[in-house]
């Protein structure tokens, strides 16, 4: 069965209050696009084209009104509500129906990508069958994040939430391929004590299987996470700085789903002429000239 993705794009983005009183923080903007762009283009690059989109219920009607219902980008795009922040594991019962016993693969809606050799990353982690499989990168700052431990042999021993005192400086990061028993496995997990149904709770019932596979991202990719505003200008500040020298930009779906075949010369050019005179909409327009 072909693998199904979940974007989850809840939250209330408290550290970023003001800028998140009014509107989801994965609406806001990296550089030139919303930033729940960068993370569809993960899952578009991972050749997933069924995806569940999972916001607050102020917020699945601004993401509905920017995607539409994925035709567009010749994927299907469906929208569910997640009340409150109950944690990254709840997009699994949120996500059940949808997922209709497929594999699947989670994005966080903050979390931006980008590294040559990416593409072959998320093909080997979602030709994998069965069990689960996450990414680590080096971070100088773990505890804010799940890390995970290795053997000498490369393999994951162990794997904690946002511990006190880490054990590594490899941070899980917001992207994972599970295989059909997500869903299952999440309804056996109970809250932690911020209160949250955690992935990486789901990630561990899979390490106690020795399920777990962990692909290491190494120091020449980028993972940036927006949960500030100082990581938001970085972030910003990155794309930025590699689009405007190398002409080419990151995370542009339509430019992805033209790329794979999944949309036509017309229907890319139909996206252009909906972004107008910005500078994105050029650069679709001129896109087929340079391939
Ligand atoms: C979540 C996960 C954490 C992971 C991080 C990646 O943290 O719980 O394990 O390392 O995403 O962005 P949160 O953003 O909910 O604090």
């Amino acid at each position: 069965m072909l693998r199904r993705g979940i974007v989850l794009a809840g939250g209330t983005g408290s550290r970023l209050f003001p800028m998140t009183s009014a509107v989801s923080k994965q609406l806001l903007p990296i550089y030139d696009k919303p930033m729940i762009y960068y993370s569809l283009s993960t899952l578009l690059l991972s050749d997933i084209r069924e995806i569940l989109l999972i916001s607050t219920p102020r917020d699945v009607p601004l993401f509905r009104e920017l995607l539409g219902d994925g035709s567009r980008l010749g994927i299907r795009l469906e929208f569910a509500v997640q009340q409150r922040p109950a944690g990254l594991a709840e997009a699994f019962l949120i996500g059940e129906s949808f997922l209709d016993s497929a594999p699947s693969a989670l994005v966080l809606g903050d979390n931006v990508f980008y590294g040559e050799g990416f593409s072959d990353h998320l093909s080997s982690a979602s030709r994998r069958g069965v069990g689960a499989t996450i990414f680590s990168y080096p971070v100088q700052n773990p505890r804010d994040f799940g890390v995970v431990v290795f053997d000498e042999h490369g393999r994951a021993t162990d794997i904690e939430e946002k511990p006190e005192k880490p054990k590594s400086s490899s941070a899980v990061v917001g992207l994972y391929f599970y295989d059909e028993r997500a869903p299952r496995f999440a309804r056996t997990l109970t809250p932690s004590a911020r209160g949250e149904l955690e992935i990486t709770d789901l990630n561990r019932r899979y390490l106690e299987t020795r399920e777990l596979y962990v692909e290491q991202l190494g120091r020449g990719f980028a993972w940036l996470d927006t949960g500030t505003c100082a990581s938001m200008l970085d972030a910003t500040n990155f794309v930025a700085t590699l689009q405007r020298r190398q002409g080419l930009r990151i995370a542009c779906l339509e430019e992805i789903a033209f790329r794979k075949g999944w949309i036509t010369k017309t229907e890319l050019a139909a996206a252009a002429a909906r972004f107008g005179a910005s500078e994105y909409g050029a650069y679709l327009l001129e896109l087929p000239l340079f391939m």
